[in-house]
């Protein structure tokens, strides 16, 4: 089949690669320049494992291309995914600019049936604002040209998401014509073949439930965060309690563990998003406002933990850094706790020797060079010279250091760990003190 991506950022490549790697032929294109030309180039312009393979080799066989010609890509595809950013505006709110600019190019240079796909994360009633636009350019045009549009919003998760767009949970399709979710099941089938992972419903309620997804998950990690906060003041370890709830079945243990705070390039600007839509219709979101300030919060913890620990006389310190990026497995800063707790530390007068297996360019671009943030090549370089040790971000190489040669490169034996990856009594032990997030010690 023939498909179409709008957008070459996380989703929209990851979609448009394994879209070509099932024997599709798909074109992707974006508005920046420099973008399409490393790509076109051989070069993956995001760290996402496993991808680099599936474009390299769906490029070799013809199945991938990459182009900023918006009308030769118009012309391509019966399938038109949107796969374009929806960054907050200053409100809260998505800003739709770029899903409504992919609108008017579809409407403005097609020329024959067009099934244009929301994949972005977009507020309800987007898909009807999408046609409306749509409907208007082909007007402008003198055109009457059929085209359906539908909502299928991506689930994804960065760090894993060619094997969770191959193996999809669910594949959920939005519509209101039978027709298209029969053609959206043809396009996914080879995704779903172990059984049938499509949910079709109406396209009001595709749009919700991928707010609602994201919405749940961050009220889970908030949840989390307001009691670890309150075990360390009662004197309690949440990670007894984690465990203690996690083997309740309702409960479950999936993402449940407290820490520095949510970041990313969803959970904040959707939970923000959908609590926006929610004061628009006239229903404050009670609960996801609470969500929202338990991590604007949380954000805050780490570096509060280390300015108590040194009295508020932190200027001058030197503070090594594990982790960066928002999670494991990816290179995306966006949001991410690391950034407010360079930020504090900096206003502190802290110098910040940051180590990150992929995110330190990225880090770089957003920060450029200064003289209070010292980027290190390895988790023991950064340590070298260093007061203390902040992680913020549990790769898996930081789980389990030399930790008598952590002890011995910093100045004052003492960790504190944002995501609770290190053992409190193991480190007692070697005489390092210990500082995680709700666990007793505040
Ligand atoms: N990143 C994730 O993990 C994830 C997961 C599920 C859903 N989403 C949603 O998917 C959407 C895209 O997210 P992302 O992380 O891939 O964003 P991104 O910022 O990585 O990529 C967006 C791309 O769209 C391009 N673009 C903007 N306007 C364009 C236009 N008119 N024509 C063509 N290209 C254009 C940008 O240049 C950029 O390369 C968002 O709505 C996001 O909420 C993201």
């Amino acid at each position: 089949m023939k498909v179409t991506i709008f957008g070459s950022g996380y989703v929209g490549l990851v979609t448009g690669a394994c879209l070509a790697d099932v024997g599709n032929q798909v074109v992707c294109v974006d508005i920046d320049q420099d973008k399409i030309d490393r790509l076109n180039g051989g070069e993956i312009p995001i760290f996402e494992p496993g991808l680099e393979a599936v474009v390299a080799r769906n490029r070799e066989a013809g199945r991938l291309k990459f182009t900023t010609d918006v009308a030769q890509a118009v012309a391509h595809g019966l399938f038109q995914f949107i796969a374009v950013g929806t960054p907050p505006d200053e409100d809260g709110s998505a800003d739709m600019q770029y899903v409504l600019s992919v609108a008017r190019s579809i409407g403005q240079h097609m020329e024959e049936y067009r099934i244009v796909i929301d994949k972005s994360t977009v507020p309800v009633g987007t898909a009807d604002e999408v046609k409306a636009e749509m409907t208007r350019t082909l007007a402008e045009r003198g055109a009457a040209i059929d085209f359906d549009v539908v909502s299928n919003p991506e689930f994804l998760k960065e760090g894993a998401a060619v094997e969770d767009f191959m193996r999809p949970d669910r594949i959920v399709v939005g519509t209101d014509n039978p027709r298209t979710t029969e053609l959206l099941r043809l396009l996914y089938e080879p995704f779903n073949r172990q059984q049938d992972r499509l949910i079709a419903m109406d396209i009001r309620s595709a749009e919700l439930t991928k707010y609602a997804a994201n919405a749940m998950l961050a009220t889970k990690i908030s949840f989390m965060n307001e009691l670890a906060n309150l075990a360390e003041r009662f004197g309690a370890d949440i990670e007894h309690v984690r465990l203690g709830i996690g083997s309740d079945p309702r409960i479950g243990y999936h993402f449940i563990y407290p820490g520095a705070g949510y970041g990313g390039s969803c959970f904040p600007k959707d939970v923000k998003a959908l609590a926006h839509s929610a004061h628009k219709a006239g229903f404050p979101a009670l609960l996801l406002d609470a969500v929202e300030a338990v991590n604007a919060r949380q954000k805050k913890v780490l570096f509060e933990k280390i300015s108590a620990h040194y009295g508020g006389e932190l200027a001058g310190k030197t503070v090594a850094l594990w982790g960066l990026a928002f999670k494991p497995n990816t290179d995306d800063m966006r949001e991410a706790s690391s950034r407010e707790l360079m930020a504090a530390l900096w206003e502190a007068g802290v110098t910040v020797r940051a180590y990150d297996p992929q995110a330190a360019e990225e880090t770089r671009r957003i920060f450029g060079d200064r003289p209070d943030l010292v980027f290190c090549e390895s988790a023991m370089e950064a340590l070298e010279g260093a007061d203390c040790l902040a992680l913020v971000t549990e790769w898996a190489e930081f789980r389990s250091p030399d930790f008598d040669a952590v002890k011995a490169a910093l100045k004052d034996p003492v960790i504190f760990d944002g995501r609770n990856v290190f053992d409190p009594d193991f480190l007692g032990r070697l005489g390092i003190r210990y500082y995680g997030i709700g666990r007793g010690n505040g």
